[in-house]
């Protein structure tokens, strides 16, 4: 088999990138481990940037999204008994933010490919890269896929990024003491905007998914099971670290998922080796407080379409040279970000009484001036793709 890019990986980055190389006339082929109704029941984060949205309309993709998407103009940061809400329509007017389930990203990208005749082959967990340097091509079932380029976007733990060589790659990461205990509940959000809440007995966030059903996260220890937490005491968790200011009640149901993520940032510099471009996941994490992982699976596949149109069209590679250090400084901001969103909002083992005021400075810093709530909201709705060019 022969292909332009072979794409390791059918989550929000190998199939955008499928779908967006399609359009710009260039032929791919997906090679994803799990199965389709794996990848589509997923339950993963759920906030799109603006300028995410923006790139799934232009795509053709975003039908669903701007029918059962829910536009949010703010959110709420909760602590030391009150609510104050940061006004994105204020603070950076004309941009929001979307809730729409990363899983529905998935299952709209994946239904679109096979439509336009796309070809994603699922359940093909034995994928290996060879000849990275020139003349990549992929095994797999003891099929052989030749390709100009490979993409890997198979996640942080895919095949693609340990295939470098060593010494190759310089990593830089974080490790935090917690990790996120999510779920999703068949009840109505109990406010109509995403809740950040910060107190004694850890983080707590309130999110949703539509009008009936609601989406959780408790900060909870790292090393937790999902057989310690029973719906009475996440329940029970969720009233102590939400209901903190009067008249705030939360609206309790059925609980349909649950999960755990493990709290990481992390970076793979630089987000190539010879004629393999990570993207995503496989390249960075950051943990979610800041909600931004699949914005930046989708700014990475942007750039990296861009590049590959530019190399298909004269033959130049200067783009898809400078796709590593272009999508870094994005990147970089979103580490920042994510990592400040998370030590402003959790609580540590280590803190000590210090540092614990600290951190409540800086969040009535945040709550008070207009200058550090609209750093906050400009970084939430997302910076413009060509962030990092100078102001005038
Ligand atoms: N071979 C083929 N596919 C693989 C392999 C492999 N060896 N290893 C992993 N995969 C697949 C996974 O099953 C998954 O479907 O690659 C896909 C990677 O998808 P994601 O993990 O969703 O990563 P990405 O597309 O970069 O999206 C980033 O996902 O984890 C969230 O918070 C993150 O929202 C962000 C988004
Ligand atoms: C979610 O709704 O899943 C969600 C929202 C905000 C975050 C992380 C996850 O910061």
């Amino acid at each position: 088999m022969r292909t332009q890019v072979g794409i390791v990986g059918a989550g929000p980055a190998g199939l955008l990138l499928s779908h967006l190389l399609h359009l710009r006339g260039i032929d791919s082929v997906v090679l994803e481990a799990r199965s389709r109704e794996y990848v589509e029941q997923r339950v993963r984060a759920g906030v799109l940037e603006q300028g995410t949205v923006d790139v799934l309309n232009e795509a053709g993709v975003g039908e669903r999204m701007s029918a059962e998407g829910l536009p949010h103009h703010g959110i709420e940061l909760r602590y030391g008994g009150a609510g104050h809400r940061i006004p994105f329509e204020r603070l950076v007017p004309g941009r929001a933010i979307t809730v729409y389930g990363q899983q529905e990203v998935v299952k709209d990208l994946i239904a679109r490919r096979l439509a336009d005749g796309g070809k994603i082959l699922f359940d093909v967990p034995d994928v290996v890269p060879h000849s990275l340097e020139a003349d990549p091509y992929l095994t797999f079932q003891g099929e052989r896929l030749d390709c100009d380029i490979i993409a890997g976007c198979d996640g942080f733990h895919g095949v693609c990024r340990p295939s470098i060589p060593d010494g190759v790659l310089s990593i830089f990461q974080r490790d935090y003491p917690f990790a996120w205990l999510g779920i999703l509940a068949q009840v109505p959000p109990s406010a109509e905007e995403l809740i950040y809440s910060r107190g004694d007995r850890g983080f707590a966030l309130h999110s949703m998914r539509s009008p009936e059903i609601s989406r959780f996260y408790l900060q909870v220890p790292p090393d937790a099971s999902l057989d310690d937490w029973p719906d009475e005491r996440i329940w029970a968790e969720l009233r102590a670290r939400l209901e903190t200011v009067p008249g705030f009640a939360l609206t309790e149901g059925p609980i349909i998922s649950r999960d755990l993520s493990a709290m990481r940032s992390f970076v793979a510099e630089p987000m190539r080796y010879g004629r393999l471009y990570l993207a995503g996941d496989a390249a960075h994490i950051v943990p979610p407080t800041g909600a931004k992982g699949l914005n930046l699976a989708v700014a990475d596949v942007r750039v990296l379409t861009e590049a590959l149109a530019g190399l298909y069209a004269t033959g130049s590679t200067e783009l898809l040279d400078a796709y590593s250090a272009t999508c870094l400084k994005r990147v970089w901001r979103a580490q920042h970000f994510s990592w400040w969103m998370t030590t402003l909002l959790h609580t540590f083992d280590t803190d000590d009484p210090y540092g614990r005021r600290l951190q409540t400075s800086h969040l009535d810093y945040v709550t008070s001036s207009e200058a550090a709530a609209t750093t906050l909201a400009e970084n939430y709705v997302g910076l413009p793709f060509d962030f990092g060019a100078p102001r005038d």
